[in-house]
């Protein structure tokens, strides 16, 4: 096991330089089906997705523990008996304290808080670590007023990069405030002022819709949303409700402006995703074009081969 840890350890030593939080395992690829190890600075968690390997639970912790000497351990089994993915998943210290669970890591020129213990979700998608990159880099080579749009933001990564980047006001829509109180506290944790119109609590579709109205315009775009949600009796589909979010959102996308459009709903195929969202934002801008489609990044090898790890998406670009 050591062994395996410390190859699939080295074969994302490209992204050290960036960042000290990765995918470490990604299941089988990796050589260890059923499960996933990823590190966040200092503190580690261990997911279960499938059976395979909990009987050797201990020894993969033990095994965890040598080779990286972390701060915590944290197990989470996302499995039920039934077999369906877990979002309440019971949570373990397996190795170290809780409070070791809490802290901050970098990710190119930001940091952000985490904490594995919160929920599933520790408070940074690894997934979307190069579109972030990208979304800074994107802003760094806009005029001064650049305003960018945060869809589902949850913690509000994407808007970090992008006022890091330059972006003049990064505003953030989702229905959670406290998610949305931890997005002001990355701003803050990269010396971020919190500017008027940033922070929308409400439905993502609402605020479009309002934004049509009043006239707004940005230059970036991101609409990274769940595949299902409920709020106030609404029910979001992704299947249903993504591509018509995204002609709404090009009615807001000013000439030159960029949209990134993602989803890990696993019925999505990246080709015919790609085109659908080039069609919807081309039903607006006939001039739009699509400047990439791609999957996972180099820590999630093998994606696209399980139901958990199935990212797609595209950047369209006027
Ligand atoms: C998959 S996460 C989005 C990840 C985020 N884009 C990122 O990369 O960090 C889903 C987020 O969507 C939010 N959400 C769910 N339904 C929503 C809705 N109708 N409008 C706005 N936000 C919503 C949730 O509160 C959650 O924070």
């Amino acid at each position: 096991m050591r062994r395996l840890l410390e190859v699939a350890n080295e074969k994302r030593s490209p992204l050290f330089p960036v960042t000290d939080a990765y995918r470490i395992v990604n299941g089988l690829a990796d050589g260890f089906p059923g499960l996933t190890l990823d590190r966040f600075g200092d503190r580690f968690q261990v997911q279960f997705f499938g059976p395979e390997m909990l009987a050797r639970r201990r020894e993969f912790v033990d095994a965890v523990a040598a080779v990286f000497e972390p701060a915590c351990i944290i197990v989470k089994e996302r499995l039920s008996r039934s077999g369906k993915s877990l979002e309440n998943a019971p949570m373990e210290v397996a190795f170290g304290t809780r409070d070791a669970a809490v802290g901050t890591v970098r990710e190119g020129n930001a940091r952000f808080h985490v904490d594995l213990l919160d929920t599933v979700n520790p408070g940074l998608f690894l997934d979307m670590r190069h579109v972030r990159l990208e979304v800074e880099e994107r802003f760094r080579a806009m005029t001064n007023n650049a305003r960018f749009l945060n869809l589902f933001s949850y913690t509000c990564s994407f808007s970090v990069h992008a006022r890091l980047g330059g972006a003049a006001v990064a505003t953030n829509a989702d229905i959670s405030g406290k998610i949305l109180d931890k997005g002001r506290a990355n701003y803050a944790l990269n010396g971020l002022d919190l500017r008027p119109g940033e922070f929308f609590r409400g439905n993502a579709l609402e605020y479009v819709r309002w934004a049509i109205k009043k006239g707004l315009g940005f230059d970036g775009i991101v609409l990274d949303p769940p595949s299902f949600a409920r709020f106030k009796g609404f029910n979001f589909n992704v299947r249903e409700h993504l591509m018509p979010l995204v002609s709404e959102c090009a009615q807001v996308l000013n000439p030159r402006g960029f949209i990134m459009v993602s989803s890990n709903y696993s019925e999505f195929a990246l080709d015919s995703f790609a085109r659908d969202v080039l069609a919807a934002v081309s039903s607006v801008h006939k001039e739009a074009r699509t400047a990439w489609k791609r999957g996972q990044d180099i820590d999630f090898a093998g994606s696209g081969a399980t139901k958990d790890s199935c990212l797609v998406a595209t950047l369209v670009e006027l």
